[in-house]
């Protein structure tokens, strides 16, 4: 009771100051509304822009490329390092042609081998044939991805099957340490770095000291996105499958979380709406079946990279798909082909946006008509600082966009809704109407939601948004009908 008298009152003062300021500036001066307050947590920049790039592509390299294995060992022998053929330009050119601004590279995987010439162990690239010991894949890689403007990020497996001070608290939390030293110390502006909890259950207990590699890493390089099962930037999204859950909240409880275990997988894939952390998840999976290039495998069909695209970036996350480089040392024909082809797919179907051609009606419009948080901000190209704002409610009323056709032909099998998440993500259900029946009912949206449906729709007159369920009022950045011919011909024609 003394709370909702308490908020009455606060709106009362709050129109009351609003009128005050508004006579005191006279009429004909102009003012805009300021954009209401945030909701917290929010992302920090780093995370923005992480969040942006949709895309990321991860390059597992190593010992395990000419053994034929996923996880190494750790008695490889250093001499069968051999890539003849190696070309990091290659690998940032099909990156670059698939429209990727962030590649990460295992500088180390489970086996121990190091891709760069490290001080603190022999085994690496030092000790092997390729270049006659002279090489450092790391440094080629950041060279070559720097070159065609891709930023770069680290994997280095805190598992190490081969250095005989794993098992030893002290000294392994010590070589670990040196060599994060060593890497980000050497190669500059690393976007982000990747920690994961892989471990045999039989592999020796060791304590990994994450508190003091996180605060060195980022004393080391500030703007730098620390990613692991509990963050503190990127969260793991709780499966190797691509798929992010249906409800999908960047926001979690990082006390809840802790790397390696394995109970929490459900909680990292659907997020906490109640959570005090910004830890959006990213979604990791091969091109392949495996991790590491195999002659035996081959790249997955154009449709299932379509099917991962709509379950993780469709559903507010990132996708980390990892594109192995062969024996040669060159990610091979088959899969920089298919990348193309999964690049060009979705250009061809979110180039066209059919809601820009119709009239947008909203609920309300904070600011009134003067106002600038128009319908017309979810039409631009701007996802995260321009969008439409609803007048504040005091979180009751419901609020909606409707979309209506100038000839009543709409044809589409894909909506996106975009949250401006720059003001903390808000929406907690929303529904979809086209001619007033609903064809869909859904949770979250967040930086983006795609909804692709099972059948298309043709003819419709009229789209309606509801977000019958927020955080605070709803502020959508974009939204988009798109034709996804992809999807059409998979339902139309038999699947071989
Ligand atoms: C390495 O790859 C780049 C990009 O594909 C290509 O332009 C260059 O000629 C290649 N270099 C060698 C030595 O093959
Ligand atoms: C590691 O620790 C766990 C729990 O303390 C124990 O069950 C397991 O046997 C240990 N493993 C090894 C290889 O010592
Ligand atoms: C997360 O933390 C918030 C704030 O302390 C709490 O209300 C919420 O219940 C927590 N979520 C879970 C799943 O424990
Ligand atoms: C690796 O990929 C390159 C580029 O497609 C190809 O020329 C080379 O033969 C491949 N190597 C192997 C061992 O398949
Ligand atoms: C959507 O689902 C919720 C929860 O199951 C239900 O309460 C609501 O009525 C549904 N809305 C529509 C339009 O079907």
């Amino acid at each position: 009771m003394g709370r909702v008298l308490w908020r009455s009152s606060m709106l009362v003062s709050v129109i009351l100051v609003t009128v005050i300021f508004q006579l005191s500036i006279g009429r004909h001066e102009k003012v805009a509304t300021p954009p209401p307050l945030p909701i917290l947590p929010l992302p920090s920049y780093s995370q923005l822009k992480w969040q942006q790039r949709e895309i990321i592509m991860f390059l597992h390299f190593g010992v395990n490329t000419f053994s034929d294995r996923e996880w190494g060992s750790g008695h490889e022998k250093a001499s069968i390092f051999n890539p003849s053929g190696l070309n990091a330009s290659q690998w940032a050119s099909v990156a670059a042609e698939a429209g990727i601004s962030l590649m990460i590279l295992t500088a180390k995987h489970h086996d121990g081998f190091c891709l760069w010439p490290s001080k603190y162990t022999p085994h690496s690239v030092i000790s092997s044939p390729w270049k006659s010991g002279k090489g450092d894949v790391v440094q080629d890689f950041v060279n070559a991805a720097t070159a065609q403007r891709i930023d770069v990020g680290i994997y280095l497996s805190p598992w190490d099957k081969h250095d005989p001070r794993y098992g030893h608290d002290v000294p392994y939390n010590e070589y670990y340490l040196a060599q994060l030293q060593e890497l980000l110390n050497k190669y500059q502006n690393i976007r982000e770095i990747w920690f994961d909890g892989a471990k045999d259950p039989k592999a020796q207990n060791v304590s990994y000291y994450f508190s003091d590699w996180f605060s060195m890493v980022k004393e080391l390089q500030s703007s730098i996105n620390i990613f692991s099962d509990s963050g503190p930037d990127v969260r793991w999204v709780g499966d190797e499958t691509g798929t992010a859950g249906n409800t999908c909240w960047s926001t979690i409880n990082r006390t809840s979380l802790s790397i390696g275990n394995p109970d929490i997988t459900e909680y990292l894939n659907t997020g906490d709406p109640r959570g005090t952390d910004w830890l959006p998840a990213e979604c990791d999976v091969s091109i392949r079946e495996g991790w590491f290039w195999h002659k035996s495998e081959s790249p997955k069909k154009l449709s299932e990279l379509l099917d991962i695209y709509y379950n993780s970036v469709g559903k507010n996350c990132v996708l980390l798909l990892n594109v192995p480089p062969n024996t040669t040392g060159l990610i091979s024909d088959t899969d920089a082909h298919r990348l193309k082809e999964f690049r060009s797919a979705i250009n061809t179907i979110f180039h066209h946006n059919l809601a820009e051609s119709c009239s947008i009606k909203v609920s309300s419009l904070r600011g009134g008509k003067e106002g600038v948080f128009g319908p017309e901000n979810m039409l631009d190209s701007d996802h995260l600082w321009s969008y439409w704002a609803p007048m504040e409610d005091g979180g009751k009323k419901e609020h909606w966009i409707e979309i209506r056709s100038r000839d009543g032909n709409l044809r589409f099998n894909v909506i996106r809704i975009q949250e401006a998440i720059g003001f903390g993500q808000r929406i907690k259900e929303h529904e979809i109407y086209v001619d007033g029946k609903v064809i869909i009912n859904a949770t979250t949206v967040g930086y983006k939601r795609l909804h692709r449906l099972l059948q298309d729709v043709e003819h419709a007159h009229v789209v309606t948004i509801r977000i019958i369920n927020a955080r605070g009022v709803p502020l959508i950045s974009s939204i988009g009908l798109h034709f996804d011919p992809f999807w059409h011909s998979r339902l139309t024609v038999p699947r071989k």
